[in-house]
């Protein structure tokens, strides 16, 4: 088993965790200078095996913790004679080749009912700078610790360039800018501040942290734009819920290693980026809820590995030409709500049959719905309600049942099911699909399809307009994202 989980998945692995959010549970692996003889060796990771007599946490060190564990409302730590031998949950050492021990991760907060780290006084706690005295620290791990006693993030946490890796900030109650001085981290994987009350602009230093793997600054007040930032091994950029404005950087397409974009909820206006198509293996992009104005470029049909695209919310005002999504053989979830997008539904849509999710609702889409629509297998959840569809549905009644209260139809021009399709034995029969039959005959020309939507106006009102009172779909789709992911993890788990 410890050959297997390599130390380069050990890396992976606070990764893995966060493209769960917001289900995981924050991360605490702490990895080994693996390929450096340095001086450290891994001493005590696996637990209390080891009992090297003689060995002793070094003297300074020993005092920055007592420092800080005291700022936090730990003061029961001075008790411990030397906290590299009775650890705590929370306290990582390694032992150097001279038998010292030195601290190289702490960890704050309670995680979880199985995971008992130091908790912090709500009212009284904060981050010393002690921590500055410890030369080898690698891991600093808050979660929700000054939550009740709002401080700005400390400026001397740039101080531990040299050595830092992963800085996690978590709920952690933080106000005002993020300082300039992180941008010293230069060693830095992993920074995580979702969900503090930052505010000011993302800093151009950040710029500098060109080994980070995972960028989370979601859930603050971030005002401005979005710098050009280029990190070549980059793999989550979480940016969403905050106020960030402007155009979206063609830079961010030079993060080749990008897997999960998240700039959802903010104010980013313009178009996406043509240089994004060189984001080969991104899996997830969500742009929602922002105010992008222009069509897609035909240039994003590239992203081969994307599964997931989501632009609900944003006045994109344009007809889909069908070529952007040419290439995106992998996409299962397509989200496009509420984009003001006008005329047809591209047949090639129904070409990219690894489609579980297809959201167009709200948006003034006309003519009739693919007929090889039919050919998506996987298809579980169809919304087309409030547009200007019109013409028969291309389903039978197994795809209608596969999808059940997931097929929204209601409230368009003149959609309707033929009476030999089966489309109405699929149906539950306690939910309004919002159709009703065609009219005698099987309509595919044009002008039936003209006739048939004067025909469903003629329907009564209520069986076209019941809007259905389905929980919002969003749980759904979650899921099946964390689904995706979890593959995702396992493949990277097996590499
Ligand atoms: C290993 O780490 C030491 C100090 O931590 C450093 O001086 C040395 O250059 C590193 N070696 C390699 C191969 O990275
Ligand atoms: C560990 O070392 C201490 C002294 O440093 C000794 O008292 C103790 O018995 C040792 N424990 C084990 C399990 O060897
Ligand atoms: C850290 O960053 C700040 C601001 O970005 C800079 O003024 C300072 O010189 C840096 N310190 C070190 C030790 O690099
Ligand atoms: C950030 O918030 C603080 C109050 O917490 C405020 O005083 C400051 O002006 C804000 N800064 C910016 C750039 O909005
Ligand atoms: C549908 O899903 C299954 C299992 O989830 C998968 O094996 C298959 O490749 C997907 N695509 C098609 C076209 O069936
Ligand atoms: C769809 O709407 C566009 C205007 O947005 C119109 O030009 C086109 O004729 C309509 N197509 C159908 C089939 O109604
Ligand atoms: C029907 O859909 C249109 C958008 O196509 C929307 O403006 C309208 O409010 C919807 N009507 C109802 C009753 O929901
Ligand atoms: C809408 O559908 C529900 C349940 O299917 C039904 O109870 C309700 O009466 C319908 N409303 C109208 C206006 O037909």
């Amino acid at each position: 088993m410890a050959t297997f989980f390599s130390t380069q998945t050990l890396l992976l692995l606070p990764l893995l965790m966060s493209l769960l959010l917001p289900f995981s549970m924050p991360f605490t692996v702490i990895v080994s200078d693996s390929g450096n003889q340095s001086s450290i060796i891994d001493g005590l990771q696996n637990g209390f095996s080891m009992n090297l007599s003689g060995a002793q946490t070094e003297a300074h060190e020993q005092e920055a913790v007592y420092d800080i564990m005291k700022a936090t409302g730990n003061a029961w730590a001075t008790d411990i004679p030397d906290v590299c031998r009775g650890r705590w949950h929370g306290i990582e050492c390694m032992l150097d080749k001279d038998n010292v021990y030195h601290v190289v991760s702490l960890s704050f907060g309670a995680l979880s009912d199985d995971t008992a780290f130091p908790t912090c006084d709500p009212t009284s706690s904060y981050i010393s700078q002690s921590i500055t005295k410890l030369p080898h620290i690698r891991t600093l791990f808050f979660y929700r610790c000054l939550s009740h006693n709002p401080q700005p993030i400390p400026s001397f946490l740039g101080q531990l360039g040299p050595t830092l890796q992963t800085l996690v900030l978590r709920e952690n109650g933080h106000v005002g800018p993020i300082p300039n001085e992180l941008g010293n981290l230069t060693r830095l994987k992993v920074l995580d501040l979702h969900k503090n009350s930052i505010n000011g602009s993302i800093p151009v230093s950040l710029g500098r942290l060109t080994g980070l793997k995972s960028l989370d600054l979601s859930g603050n007040r971030l005002t401005g734009s979005i710098p050009s930032l280029s990190f070549p091994v980059l793999n989550v950029l979480d940016l969403n819920r905050n106020l960030l404005t402007g155009s979206i950087s063609s830079s961010l397409g030079s993060c080749h290693s990008l897997i999960k974009m998240d700039f959802s909820h903010n104010r980013l206006s313009g178009s996406i980026p043509d240089s994004f198509s060189g984001l080969k293996e991104l899996i997830l992009m969500d742009l929602s809820q922002n105010r992008l104005s222009e069509p897609l470029p035909i240039s994003i049909r590239s992203l081969s590995s994307l599964q997931a695209l989501i632009l609900e919310g944003n006045p994109m005002s344009t007809t889909l030409n069908g070529e952007e999504f040419d290439g995106m053989k992998g996409l299962t979830i397509l989200i496009l709500s509420n984009t003001n997008l006008h005329g047809p539904i591209p047949d090639s849509l129904g070409r990219l049959t690894n489609l579980r999710v297809i959201h167009l609702d709200q948006n003034c889409l006309n003519g009739s719905i693919p007929r090889n629509f039919k050919n998506l297998k996987n298809l579980s959840e169809l919304k087309l309600n409030d547009n200007q569809l019109s013409g028969p549905v291309p389903f039978g009644r197994e795809m209608v049942w596969r999808m059940r209260r997931k097929l929204r139809l209601h409230n368009n021009t003149g959609l309707c099911y033929d009476a030999d399709s089966g489309f109405e034995d699929g149906l539950d029969s306690s939910f309004d699909s919002g159709i009703g039959l065609c009219d005698k005959g099987r309509p595919s020309s044009a002008k039936t399809v003209q006739h048939l939507s004067t025909t469903a106006k003629s329907l009564p009102l209520a069986s076209r307009v019941n809007k259905s009172s389905g929980a919002d779909q969003k749980v759904p789709i979650l899921v099946m994202l964390l689904g995706q992911t979890i593959v995702v993890v396992l493949i990277l788990l097996l590499l």
